[in-house]
């Protein structure tokens, strides 16, 4: 196993009616009585799902001042990470609390770093990953939709759009100071996003799992127990979207996925993650349906150089029997075939002429794969080639 540090300062509350249970006493914490709270959130769904008007009222009862920073799209954009840093610094803003999925509490974490740091963070944090010293402002979420696990780590992904790079770094500086979790909010999210959010999850646990060292080791455990429980729960919550332990459980699994537990002793690939942000910096795709599509053209790419883990995959996530295949090559690539259907089932596109790209998205490929980041941590290191190759077998 390899060294590592971990920590996750983010307390979670969870569970039906928290905000209004837990989200006064936060407030109480970080905010003179008379200062300034600024609410973050996204296109207008926090207000259909009573996110919203939940986070207001508690606010309303601690008398606290109220500032509101609107309109966070998704794959935020660097311009609008800056203009809520202006308005934040402005207003003498003491907390940040985020209402919505990945894209609202990236941006609003990225507000935090920025609101109290008088250089370029964009350079200093996401392009050079200079330590950070200086003081973040606090920033806590109400989650909406499961999927990035943003509530639980530091990363706080970007796209610049005059560079067209999208990317982030895991600081625990940045980590949320708390999250409320209700999984009732996640009801009112249409299908297509519980279909890409919910394989952004699965994602995540894959581009840990697939990477050094391949001994046996307890975050691979638990990883193939969350995606094998993931399985069971996207499976039923596309049956029936309204199955609250199934909405509750893929809540929590996306948490778990991201709170650095199961990447302990790993080198972490994410190559695939490196892969689709390229593509979204140049085409605003949505992410979990632009990594359902890389997936399993990127392990049938790979699975050579980890062999043994995707036969520890095919075997105790899938289910399937070593005596039915001819080779252990067999085995693992009937583990991806078994991806690939899972991908099919719930109606994720396969392609990316399903992502909706047409002429003008295929002449940028080569562009866009010289503009990828190779992973260092992955079995094999992708070269510029390689990856055109792959979103040109993904077309
Ligand atoms: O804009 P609003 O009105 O909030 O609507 C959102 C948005 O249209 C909607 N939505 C959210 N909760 C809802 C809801 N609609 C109805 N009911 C609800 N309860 O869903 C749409 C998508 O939301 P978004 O936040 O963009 O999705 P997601 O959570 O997938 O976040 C995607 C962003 O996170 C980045 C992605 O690259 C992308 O920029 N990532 C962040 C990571 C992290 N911080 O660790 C890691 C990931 O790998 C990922 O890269
Ligand atoms: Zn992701």
């Amino acid at each position: 196993m390899e060294n590592f540090n971990w920590e996750c300062r983010t307390k979670v509350r969870f569970g039906k009616g928290c905000v209004a249970r837990e989200l006064e006493g936060f407030v109480r914490e970080y905010v003179e009585p008379g200062g300034t709270v600024m609410v973050g959130y996204g296109g207008g769904s926090a207000k259909k799902n009573g996110a919203y008007d939940d986070v207001i009222r508690v606010l309303e009862q601690t008398g606290c001042r109220i500032i509101e920073f609107s309109g966070i799209m998704s794959n935020p954009t660097l311009a609008k990470m800056l203009e809520g840093a202006e308005l934040a610094r402005r207003e003498n803003v003491s907390l940040i609390i985020a209402i919505g999925g990945g894209s609202v509490m990236d941006c609003c974490k990225a507000i935090s770093v920025q609101a109290k740091y008088d250089g370029d963070a964009w350079q200093d944090f996401w392009m050079e990953g200079k330590p950070m010293t200086h003081e973040v402002l606090p920033c806590g979420v109400v989650v909406t939709m499961p999927a990035t696990g943003s509530e639980v780590n530091g990363c706080a992904v970007l796209t610049n759009e005059e560079t067209r790079i999208k990317t982030d770094r895991d600081y625990a500086e940045v980590n949320p100071v708390f999250a409320l979790m209700d999984p009732a909010y996640t009801l009112t999210m249409p299908l297509r996003q519980l279909r890409a959010g919910t394989f952004d999850i699965l994602s995540h646990i894959m581009e840990t799992y697939f990477s050094w060292s391949v001994e046996g080791n307890p975050a691979d455990d638990v990883a193939e127990g969350l995606m094998r429980g993931l399985i069971r729960d996207f499976r039923a919550a596309l049956a029936d979207p309204q199955d609250i332990q199934a909405r509750s459980n893929i809540m929590w699994t996306a948490s778990l996925a991201e709170n650095r537990i199961i990447k302990t002793g790993k080198s972490k690939d994410f190559e695939a993650h490196n892969m689709e942000h390229q593509l979204s910096a140049y085409t605003n795709c949505n992410h979990g349906e632009g990594l359902a599509v890389l997936h399993p053209v990127y392990y049938r790419h790979i699975y050579r150089d980890g062999l043994g883990k995707f036969v520890s995959w095919a075997k105790n996530v899938w289910e399937l029997d070593r005596n039915d295949y001819a080779s252990d090559e067999d085995l693992a690539l009937a583990g991806i075939d078994a991806l690939a259907a899972l991908i099919r089932e719930a109606g994720l596109p396969t392609t990316m002429r399903e992502l909706g790209f047409g002429e003008k998205e295929k002449e940028l490929l080569p562009e866009i794969a010289e503009s990828c980041f190779i992973s260092g941590g992955a079995f094999r290191p992708m070269t510029t080639q390689e990856i055109l190759e792959i979103y040109r077998e993904c077309w």
